[in-house]
């Protein structure tokens, strides 16, 4: 049984309080990995990864690419992304030629016999790149793997420096999935967050590509921005719903001024507690009655999309760049920052330009920290993921992979979950942990009861993660 996703079931449990916020509203990893990334160490390095890289080929899996592009024109106030501002387009040549050589390297260690399902390129924004750039990169990594004819190859975009010209590059190249950020629409959350962007540059950018043929449309909004009200954002998705995107990420905006100085600039304008929770269940009320089915973890898609079937049939999987249809794939990353998930280990590339170009230059392979799961974090892994992407845990079928019995492993892991289940988050019966709407909301929360990690992070006195409202 699929969890009821209608409105009305919605409606009915989503009614949260002051106190309820106060106790769920609390720092909380977002979970794209487990364990998380302040939990693996700089003694994995280069030398564990190319280990890995050989397991790899043996396991024969299916390899997704990911290249991290991290160039933007200017600073989004908001922005919380590994990103370089540069209005000198000179910055670019050279790091595509570092970038080149890590994907000659990189592409050494992975076998022509395993396919390429998946490539995206992130960022920054990869479109500060010119066309004739994005082409040259993109052949040169084509040309060093093999790519299944129906491999998934998607990039994000700002529409404010996309032209046709890069779409026209893009679609002819075989990029078939855009993924572009809007934010919101409102001029005065655009002044605050400095993101001027209007909505006829957007609508124009995303019928030019339902003209070019792109398979999938996804658009980014993020709710809690500075100034924005529920009538506000109300606005913005109806103007959202006349696009008809595909697939809709509605991200909670994580604020970490910790790591992000600049978001210091609007903290006194910021919705909090229940007015960002009317925020955030005016937007999934209105997808979800324009017919847009809730994924979890602030991702909706159009019933009948591969993300919406996945999860019915529980083939859906998570990776760093959010949910997708891959499971079982490798992910190899390759630029600044770049993280890998590659069998039972993460590894993740250097975070400043110096330290990748010199890591590149020596050794091909950047590791600047990583991490082997244990058995025990295999098995919370896999938890957390069913939970994440399934919104229902069935304890036999964990007992029965990992051959332990769930009820004995997990007992103190459940008793954290009291409180949940009393709150009206979870349900649990003999064979099921099922999370409710309220908890499939607040679904970081429950992951963080199998997190035993957390008790030790909390205790250090720089904060680590966003609120997970
Ligand atoms: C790499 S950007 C998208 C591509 C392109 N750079 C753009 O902005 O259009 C990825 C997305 O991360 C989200 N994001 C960035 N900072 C965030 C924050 N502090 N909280 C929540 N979401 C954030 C935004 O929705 C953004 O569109
Ligand atoms: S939101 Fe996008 S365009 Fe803005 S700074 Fe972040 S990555 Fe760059």
């Amino acid at each position: 049984m699929t969890p009821p996703n209608s409105t009305q079931a919605m409606r009915d449990e989503l009614h949260v309080s002051e106190d309820f916020l106060a106790k769920y509203n609390r720092p909380g990893p977002r979970y794209t990995s487990y364990p998380t990334a302040p939990i693996w160490n700089d003694s994995f390095g280069p030398d564990d990864l190319e280990q890995v890289h050989a397991e790899a080929n043996a396991a024969h899996s299916p390899v997704s690419l990911y290249m991290h592009l991290p160039f933007c024109e200017s600073l989004c106030l908001f922005c919380a992304c590994n990103v370089i501002i540069s209005k000198n387009k000179g910055v670019t040549p050279p790091y595509l030629d570092v970038l080149k050589q890590e994907v000659e390297r990189v592409s050494q260690n992975i076998s022509r016999k395993r396919e390429v399902v998946q490539f995206h390129w992130g960022g920054g924004t990869p479109t500060y790149l010119t066309p004739q750039q994005i082409e040259d990169l993109f052949t040169h990594a084509h040309e060093r793997f093999t790519f299944s004819p129906s491999a998934e190859i998607g990039i994000e975009v700002d529409p404010r420096v996309t032209s046709r010209e890069h779409l026209e590059v893009l679609r002819k190249l075989g990029f078939n999935r855009l993924s572009m950020g809007v934010q919101d629409f409102h001029p005065e959350v655009q002044q605050a967050i400095h993101r001027i962007q209007p909505y006829e540059l957007t609508r124009d950018l995303i019928l030019a590509a339902r003209d070019l043929g792109f398979d999938s449309i996804n658009v980014d909004l993020i709710y809690g921005l500075p100034y924005q009200s529920s009538e506000r954002f109300a606005h913005t998705v109806d103007q959202i719903l006349t696009m008809a995107p595909d697939r809709i990420a509605l991200f909670s905006y994580a604020h970490v001024p910790w790591l992000k100085k600049q978001q210091g600039s609007f903290a006194t304008h910021l919705p909090e507690g229940m007015q960002k929770f009317e925020i955030f269940r005016t937007g999934l009320s209105k997808f979800l009655d324009a017919g847009y089915l809730y994924i979890g973890m602030d991702h909706f898609a159009k019933p009948g999309d591969e993300l919406a079937t996945a999860q019915q049939n529980r083939t859906l999987h998570r990776n760093f760049q959010g949910y997708t249809t891959k499971a079982g794939a490798d992910l190899y990353g390759m630029g600044i920052t770049a993280i890998s998930g590659i069998q039972n280990a993460y590894a993740q590339n250097h975070r400043d330009l110096p330290g990748w170009q010199a890591a590149v230059a020596s050794r091909g392979i950047a590791t600047m920290r990583g991490y082997r799961l244990s058995e025990d974090d295999r098995l919370r892994r896999a938890v957390i993921s069913r939970l994440l992407c399934h919104t229902v845990i069935f304890k036999d079928e964990i007992s029965k992979e990992f051959a332990i019995d769930f009820n004995t492993y997990f007992a103190a892991d459940l008793q954290k979950l009291a409180a949940a289940r009393a709150d009206g988050l979870l349900v649990e019966t003999a064979n099921e942990l099922r999370a409710t709407w309220l908890g499939r909301i607040f679904i970081r929360n429950l992951a963080m009861a199998f997190d035993p990690y957390l008790e030790k992070q909390q205790l250090d006195a720089k904060p680590l993660f966003s609120k997970t409202l």
